[in-house]
Order: structure tokens, then C-alpha cells, then sequence
């Protein structure tokens, strides 16, 4: 154990082994329960979930499918609110018999489109312990859906350009719903960011863009090719916005982070366009030493880059009409990465450099500063709306699967889960991507110059490089191998209040389940990785969320279920309800049965 302040909260439980049990399993000591599932009541007049009697409209006003981020804001009392993602559908568990987006009937459609977006539901504590459920009785008067259908608005340097209009919208300021949300974060006046991730997906008819906006397209992964790309939802069906023959700049109006506030039910969210486009895993934010808003951001896509956006003027406390203009104006940077060590040290064998790390040196190169690019050839609309290419053309280190990016509240170091990138090849290999054909990914801490969130320069390095500890090229901070848990895939992290990191996986390639794990970053304990929680079968973790008292951690138990030919007729999952029943993704809370901290 370590001292206050040092990041080094005793972590005393006994790990979860790596297993591939239907369910989620908590250490000895601990219970774990579902808060809110798949079809359970949002607003007041939902009515009861019914698999086999699904309709949009009962959707729109219940929990939305595959649950992604989840935040917490407390209400004062026993009462608080969530926020949780709805990142995607899998129809194919959803809806008995189906077979693609051609042949699915137009309500399957309009429920999918209702089951993405997000939640907003009121949640109370049960007793005196960490266990926390939904609220079902009462106004609940914050409690929200937002769907695709939301309607919303463009704020910041790219809102009102031309890449931004449609016939729907020829001023190009309010975009239509929000899909693929994925990880986020939190702002200082309390609202929330949800990261687009993967909208390329919901398209068809790429070939209806224009020439020039094509090598754009195919840049986001959106086929510049006509048809319907295979696995597509065909929401073109029923929203006509879908199809880019149509409406070519629609698919420009998706990959922005969203700010959304909880405590506002009637209030529109705001795709915030000084962030940038990208596959947006998320936005955390900070504060840098002089008060300036910084958000940290990760385009999770191989090869692609981690981003960062620091406003122009200061975050004052409690002047929330002022706060609420930072995320307009400003500087969106991209992460350069350069090793210390001789490029033929760095060989995929896992062996340390000379220099007894991967570490080094870093750059954050600007792209854009409010209406002025920095980035030749590209306007700066150009540079928000094509950010990816934007980034190519200054030389930002192409990493493997940046998703995650948040700072330690304690250390005031930032951590970036790079989740797997099977593509790099041996040539492609450099000191912050070391491994090639890299399976298992690896986790990077980057310390700001002078720990200040605001610097344009930064030192770097790889306390975790993921996989079996046996595996000779697995690294855990030079702790004991002898005493960590397997972990493959990071995807989300985050922070207790002592400053431990939590890592949520997805996709582990060891042969269990996917889990949440938890390692000290400084003090003797730093590297002494272990397994907290494992997830049902096909399921990937998400949240996940440690609570401000450290009773209770929120994870999101995301496509239990999610295996190769699994249908309703044929389950592979029964989680969370158990028998017969289909499965549901679900945000659960676990805690310790004797009310000790989360960890203990
Ligand atoms: Fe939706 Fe990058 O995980
Ligand atoms: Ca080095
Ligand atoms: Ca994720
Ligand atoms: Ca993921």
C-alpha cells in the first residue's frame, strides 16, 4: 500500500481468475448486480420490456441496447443519475429470424434507430451499502432518451460550412441524432461528452459524394463505391439521410463529440466541431495550470492518432454561461511520439531497450486555432471536418487503437489504452508501438511538461505491455510477472480516488473473458496488475466507473451474447436473467459486502 496523494490505494482483494463463466464474477467478498438492462423504463410512461412484443415507440422511452460509457452525478441524498452510451444494435440478437438490412421490416429498423443515442436515468442507493438500482416509481423528472432521431446542433468553427449542409439543413447547424457512442467523459460544469465512434457504417451509396470529398471518405472508412456496403442496417430504409446519392454531406454530420447535460431534459446537445472529426472513442477533460479547459481524445481506428483540444480562455468556476462557450474556441492538437532508445533495439521481442524502457519524447503538433489552420493545403474547416488527413500531413505517430485517453486526478498523469493494432508489421514498429501484429495492445502514460495539461510537449512511457505475463513480450512497470493477471485488449480506462488505474478490455485474445483489472501507477505497487471482474460470454467491459465514495463500481456489460451464429432460437448467453432467457446488455453495479472501499 502506498501513501495518500502517491496513487498507491490498497488494492487487497484476491484477483479474479481468467475464466469464461455466463456471468459476471466479483472478487471473494464482493456482490455485483444489474442496475438498468436493455429495455427497462426510462421515462415514466415506458411500458414493461417485451422481447417478443418490441415496438420503436416502446424503445424510444426505454434503456437503449449495448451499453457503452457510464458517468455518475450525484443528486445529494441516496439518489443520482446515469449517463450511459448506447454505442450499437445487433439486430441479430435483437429480433427473432433476422437476416440483414434488406429483408428487415421497417419497425426493426425505426426500433434500431431508437436503441442507439443515450440515457439519462435516476438511480437510488439500496440501504447503506454500494449497491445502487434504477428509480421506477415517481416523476424522475431527469430521465431522458436520446436517440438518432434527437434533434441537435453544430457549435464551433465548422458549424454553418458547407460540408455541414443538407437539403434538411441548408444552414448546416442542426444534425439529426447521434450514433456509435462509445466512450466519453465529463465537463468541469457538469454535462456530458459522448464520443461518435463508428458511423461510417450506417451509410450507403458512398459513390454519391463528390470527387474531390472521395479520398476523405474512404479516409473515415466509408467505401466510395454504390450499394450497400455488406452488414449495413439500411436506416436509408427510413431515413432517406442515410443514403449519400442523396444526401452526400450527411456522413460529414457524424464523428463529433456530442455535450449533452443531464440535469436540462428539454436542453438540445451540442456536436462540438473544435474537437475534431474522428472515430471518436471519447473526451476526458482537465484543467491546465493556468485554467484553461484541455480535452483528451482517441481516434480508435489502426494507425490512427491521439488528439488533444485546449481552449482559449479559462474555465471559471461557476460562471456556467461562460464555461459553456470553452469547448468552441480554441486549439486541437495532435500527439507526436518519438523513442529514446536506437530504432534496432525496438525488435517485437519484447526485450527492453538499453535503456530499460520504451519511453521518450513528444511533441503536440496544432492542426487548427479557432477559424485558422495551421495545416497547409487544408482550410480550417477542412481540418475539423477531414481531421484524420489533416493530422497525416504533419507527421502525428500512427498508433495501434488509441482509445481511452484520460488524467490521473491524482498524478496528473495521462493514460492512453492502445488496444490492439493486428496490421503493424515489423517495419512498422517504433518505441510506442513496439510490437508488431500487436494482439494484445498496451497502455501509454504520457507526463505533461511541468504536469501541465496545457503544454505543447511531453515526456512518455509504456508502463503495460499487454498479454499472457509467460509471454517474454509482456511488461508490467517491472513488477513480479509471477504475481499479475493475464490482461488482453484495454479499451477503457479510469481512476479511483487514490489514483489506481482501471482498465476495462475488449476482445481478449488469451482465451477468457473480458474483464476490469486495476494497477497502481507509482509506489512500490506500480505494475501489480489484477483481475477485479470477468463478464459473461461474448460480452465486452465496458464503463467503467469507480463511484467519489469508492463503494461502488458502475461497469457496462456490453453484447453479452455476441458470438459467431448465436441467435434468439440459439443463445449463447442467458445474462443477466438467467433460464432460458435472451440476453441483455446491462450497467451493473458491484461492491463489498462489508461496505469497504472498492479495491479492499
Ligand atoms: Fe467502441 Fe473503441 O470502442
Ligand atoms: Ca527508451
Ligand atoms: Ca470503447
Ligand atoms: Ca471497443
Amino acid at each position: 500500500g502506498g501513501h495518500g496523494g502517491h496513487g498507491g490505494g490498497r488494492l487487497t482483494f484476491t484477483a479474479v481468475p481468467p475464466n469464461t463463466d455466463d456471468r459476471v464474477t466479483v472478487p471473494e467478498g464482493y456482490e455485483t448486480a444489474p442496475v438498468v438492462r436493455w429495455g427497462d423504463p426510462v421515462l415514466p410512461d415506458a411500458p414493461a420490456f417485451d422481447f417478443e412484443n418490441q415496438s420503436a415507440d416502446a424503445q424510444a422511452k426505454q434503456f437503449g441496447y449495448n451499453n457503452d460509457f457510464v458517468t455518475f452525478f450525484p443528486l445529494g441524498g441516496h439518489r443520482g443519475l446515469l449517463w450511459v452510451n448506447h454505442e450499437y444494435t445487433d439486430e441479430n440478437l435483437m429480433f427473432r429470424g433476422y437476416t440483414n438490412g434488406d429483408a428487415a421490416t421497417e419497425e426493426q429498423i425505426r426500433i434500431a434507430l431508437a436503441a442507439h443515442g443515450g440515457s439519462v436515468v435516476e438511480i437510488e442507493r439500496v440501504g447503506g451499502t454500494g449497491q445502487w438500482r434504477l428509480v421506477t416509481r415517481g416523476r424522475r423528472r431527469y430521465n431522458r432518451r436520446i436517440t438518432a432521431l434527437t434533434p441537435m446542433r453544430f457549435t464551433g468553427p465548422a458549424a454553418g460550412g458547407d460540408l455541414l449542409k443538407t437539403a434538411a439543413d441548408p444552414a448546416g447547424t442542426t444534425p439529426v441524432g447521434t450514433l456509435n457512442n462509445c466512450a466519453g467523459g465529463t465537463t468541469p460544469w457538469g454535462t456530458v461528452l459522448s464520443g461518435e465512434e463508428n458511423f461510417n457504417q450506417y451509410f450507403v451509396n458512398g459513390n454519391g459524394v463528390p470527387e474531390a470529398q472521395k479520398p476523405y471518405l474512404s479516409r473515415y472508412g466509408v467505401s466510395p463505391t454504390t450499394g450497400v456496403p455488406a452488414g449495413n442496417r439500411r436506416f436509408d430504409r427510413v431515413e432517406e439521410r442515410f443514403d449519400l446519392a442523396k444526401h452526400p454531406n450527411e456522413v460529414n454530420r457524424f464523428g463529433w463529440i456530442v455535450e449533452i447535460d443531464p440535469f436540462d431534459p428539454t436542453s438540445t446537445p451540442i456536436k462540438r466541431t473544435a474537437l475534431g472529426r474522428l472515430a471518436h472513442e471519447g473526451a476526458t477533460t482537465t484543467l491546465a495550470r493556468d485554467g484553461r479547459v484541455v480535452a483528451y481524445m482517441g481516434d480508435d481506428s489502426r494507425f490512427e492518432y491521439v488528439y488533444k483540444f485546449v481552449s482559449k480562455r479559462r474555465y471559471i468556476p461557476g460562471f456556467d454561461r461562460h464555461n459553456r462557450t470553452l469547448l468552441d474556441e480554441g486549439t486541437l492538437y495532435v500527439a507526436k511520439f518519438t523513442g529514446d532508445s536506437p530504432a534496432k533495439e525496438i525488435d517485437g521481442s519484447g526485450k527492453l531497450p538499453s535503456d530499460g524502457s520504451f519511453d521518450g519524447s513528444g511533441q503536440w503538433i496544432p492542426l487548427v486555432t479557432g477559424g485558422i489552420s495551421h495545416v497547409p493545403g487544408m482550410t480550417a474547416q477542412e481540418v475539423l471536418v477531414y481531421t484524420r488527413s489533416a493530422a497525416d500531413k504533419v507527421g502525428a505517430t500512427k498508433m495501434d487503437r488509441p482509445e481511452d485517453v484520460e488524467r490521473n486526478p491524482v498524478t496528473g498523469g495521462v493514460y492512453v489504452a492502445l488496444t490492439n493494432n493486428a496490421n503493424r508489421t515489423p517495419a512498422q514498429v517504433d518505441e510506442a508501438n513496439p510490437r508488431p501484429a500487436n494482439k494484445h495492445g498496451h497502455i501509454l502514460e504520457i507526463t505533461e511538461r511541468r504536469d501541465d495539461a496545457g503544454a505543447t510537449t511531453f515526456s512518455w512511457s509504456l508502463p503495460l505491455v499487454c498479454g499472457d505475463p509467460n509471454d517474454p513480450a509482456t511488461y508490467f512497470a517491472g513488477f513480479d510477472k509471477t504475481k499479475v493477471s493475464p490482461i488482453s485488449c484495454p479499451d477503457n480506462v479510469a481512476f479511483d480516488g487514490d489514483g489506481n488505474l482501471w482498465i476495462s478490455t475488449d476482445g481478449n485474445q488469451l482465451g477468457a473473458h473480458d474483464g476490469l483489472f486495476v494497477m497502481p501507477v507509482r509506489g512500490p505497487e506500480r505494475g501489480h496488475l489484477k483481475q477485479f471482474l470477468s463478464v459473461p460470454v461474448g460480452a465486452e467491459t465496458c464503463g467503467p466507473l469507480v463511484s467519489p465514495d469508492q463503494r461502488s463500481v458502475f461497469t457496462a456489460v456490453q453484447h453479452p451474447g455476441e458470438t459467431n451464429g448465436a441467435t434468439p432460437e440459439a443463445p449463447s448467453s442467458h445474462w443477466p436473467d438467467g433460464g432460458t432467457s435472451q440476453p441483455r446488455p446491462a450497467v451493473v453495479v458491484t461492491w463489498h459486502r462489508r461496505g469497504g472501499k472498492i479495491g479492499s
